[in-house]
């Protein structure tokens, strides 16, 4: 079934690369901004046919937060061309059937996906009020590699979680060689595992205990890496702290080389220069902009949205 993959502001070179892998054509919707920093979305004259003849694929990630109203802004502009809602519009209606359903949010960078439960009294669970809320303006959403699946539970809309972990896997046995995969903390386990087991490689995990944004402490574990080559496999890196406490430990331990693999390259506040003091390769995929992308995050999104289309395939018409 062709549809279309369209993208606003964010990054149109991973929207490319998933049309390309799914071999549909790429539609730049036009997005700017006003003088006082408000966002206008619109769907271009000749992106209206297409967006109404079949199934659409929006990339918009929800980082940082002026994409979060984007995507919303998208996803409403989207849905109203294909249902033929165009009242109010100046100089007079336009009469347009309803195409149906078949919006699809891709969404590669799943911002707030760390305040998935309610850690002190009278917190907001972000991650969970963000997905419902998207989940009312489409009718499906493929997630990459988030960081708490529980986030996207009882949507109202199927949601296929997508994870990258097979191409990082693939990546890093091409060119890191590893022989011995870390998952730098609990969460990380069944992500750091699968690659591990992808490469066929021994697997460890360490413990780790937050102090606050910027300070974690492991607990001391022995770990067998007397000199190996060693990956440390995450989520997502942000100021680089927990990677670069991991490593130390490693190094301790007698690592002859460590190298820091992630999904989503945050990067935040020097952990580029951070991390270049404490391992010898930084590697992550290209679900955010960020200098050390040399993994495609497009095949992972590309199965979601083969699996969504597969799962609603009755209720999508090609017109
Ligand atoms: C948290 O559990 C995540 O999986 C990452 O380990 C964490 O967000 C990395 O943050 P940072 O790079 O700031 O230590």
């Amino acid at each position: 079934m062709d549809g279309v993959v369209a993208s606003g502001s964010g990054d149109s070179g991973l929207a490319n690369a998933l049309a390309e892998t799914l071999g549909w054509n790429h539609l730049d919707l036009e997005t700017r901004r006003f003088p006082d920093t408000e966002g206008y979305v619109r769907v271009p004259n000749d992106c209206l046919d297409p967006i109404r003849s079949g199934p659409v694929a929006l990339v918009s990630t929800t980082f940082p937060d002026s994409a979060i109203l984007e995507t919303l802004f998208l996803l409403d502009a989207i849905r109203d061309v294909r249902s033929g809602e165009m009242s109010s519009l100046k100089g007079g209606e336009v009469k347009e059937s309803d195409v149906g359903p078949g919006v699809f949010l891709v969404i590669p960078y799943y911002g707030y996906s760390r305040q998935d439960k309610r850690f002190m009294a009278g917190e907001a669970i972000s991650a969970k009020f963000l997905a419902r809320t998207f989940a009312s303006h489409c009718d499906g959403i493929v997630v990459l590699d988030i960081h708490a699946p529980e986030a996207m539970e009882n949507m109202e809309v199927p949601v296929e979680l997508v994870s990258a972990m097979p191409e990082i896997a693939e990546h890093l046995r091409k060119n890191v060689r590893p022989d011995f995969v870390l998952s730098p903390d609990k969460g990380a386990i069944d992500r750091a595992s699968s690659v591990a087991k992808a490469i066929d490689v021994p697997f460890s995990y360490l413990e780790k205990k937050r102090i606050d944004a910027h300070t974690i402490e492991h607990t001391p574990k022995d770990l067998d890496v007397e000199g190996q080559v060693v990956a440390i496999v995450d989520d997502m890196i942000s100021t680089g702290g927990t990677i670069c406490r991991a490593s130390d430990a490693l190094r301790r331990q007698g690592a002859k080389e460590v190298h820091a693999a992630c999904t989503h390259g945050l990067f935040t506040g020097g952990a580029i220069h951070r991390l270049g003091n404490h391992v010898d390769g930084v590697h992550s995929t290209d679900s955010l902009p960020n200098p050390r992308a040399n993994v495609s995050a497009a095949e992972a999104l590309s199965r979601g949205v083969k699996r969504l289309i597969e799962r609603m395939s009755s209720e999508i018409v090609i017109h």
